[in-house]
């Protein structure tokens, strides 16, 4: 018998994800003897993968697409924000009962609280342009900390509509065309959508509406320095990248399975950007 503790990203599929560079940095800067792999769980396959997740040899293990909903709704416990949003992307073992947390949104406030301290000092309206997993989370993170209301706008308002009535009246639904509707009154502006990512379709955006002391910030981090940021902070916005949300999300994991919660370095993000920059 060995007591190592054993995690993994699990997924389908999982070979692009970065979190075994994040997680394994941590095991060794602490020298703590655990393992951090990654498992490719087959649609087919990951009902019974999740229920009977210590049959796999796992402590516990990160959850990516497209699980998360599934592996939430097999948990015998879910964190307020994994039960907010329907999904898990973080489970542990606890006495054999299935235990599942959703650090998405966690991670997206600890980059903001790192990156631009007191940004929530001054509440107000939030403006996410997105309507898929990751706005939710946003969109969870951002009502935690007294973001109201929350202006969804998304291509496909059905799901920006989705959204709202999951997150009830603080939450407000608009197809893409009304951006210039609500951004006046935005203190903060999200990018969660795909554009602006490399090889993806510019974000076009016209920024002219939004308030100087508006922070914005990208969930997309390839390129770091996404057409959004440069242009925010051409006009003076601050602007904040969205690589820390992913180091962030992987704090807790990490402090669940190994027992210690580690910090988020600038070796850290060096180590993840010397990794993006060679995948280019
Ligand atoms: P994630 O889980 O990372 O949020 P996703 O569920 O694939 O990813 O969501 C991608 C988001 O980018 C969606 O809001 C999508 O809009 P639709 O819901 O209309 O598909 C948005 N998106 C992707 N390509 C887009 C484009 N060319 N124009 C506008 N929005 C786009």
């Amino acid at each position: 018998m060995t007591d190592l503790r054993r995690s993994a990203i699990t997924g389908w599929p999982v070979a692009q994800s970065r979190s075994p560079l994040i997680q394994g940095y941590w095991l060794k800067k602490h020298g703590i003897a655990g393992d951090y792999g990654r498992v490719a769980v087959a649609p087919e396959d990951a009902e019974r993968f999740y229920r009977d997740l210590a049959a796999s040899g796992l402590t516990g293990c990160n959850v990516t697409v497209p699980h998360k909903e599934l592996a939430a709704s097999l948990c015998d416990w879910l964190d307020p924000a994994a039960t907010a949003m329907g999904a898990v992307n973080t489970l542990w073992l606890d006495n054999g009962r299935l235990c599942g947390a959703n650090t998405d949104g966690l991670g997206f406030l600890g980059n903001l609280d790192e990156a631009a301290p007191g940004w929530d000092k001054t509440k107000g309206a939030a403006v996410v342009l997105g309507a898929g997993g990751a706005a939710r989370a946003i969109v969870w993170a951002l009502l935690s900390r007294g973001f109201a209301p929350v202006h969804v706008i998304n291509r496909t308002e059905e799901k920006a509509k989705a959204i709202a009535d999951h997150f009830g009246r603080d939450v407000v639904a608009h197809a893409w065309d009304k951006l210039g509707t609500v951004l006046g009154q935005a203190r903060v502006l999200v990018n969660t959508t795909s554009l602006g990512m490399m090889g993806k379709p510019a974000l076009d955006i016209d920024l002219s509406g939004l308030p100087q002391d508006a922070l914005v910030t990208d969930a997309v981090y390839v390129p770091l320095e996404t057409g959004l940021l440069r242009a925010a902070r051409a006009r003076g916005n601050i602007a904040v990248d969205g690589l820390g949300m992913l180091l962030h999300q992987a704090v807790n994991g990490f402090e669940r399975w190994f027992g210690f919660r580690p910090e988020v370095d600038a070796e850290l993000r060096n180590l993840i950007l010397a990794d993006l920059d060679a995948a280019k």
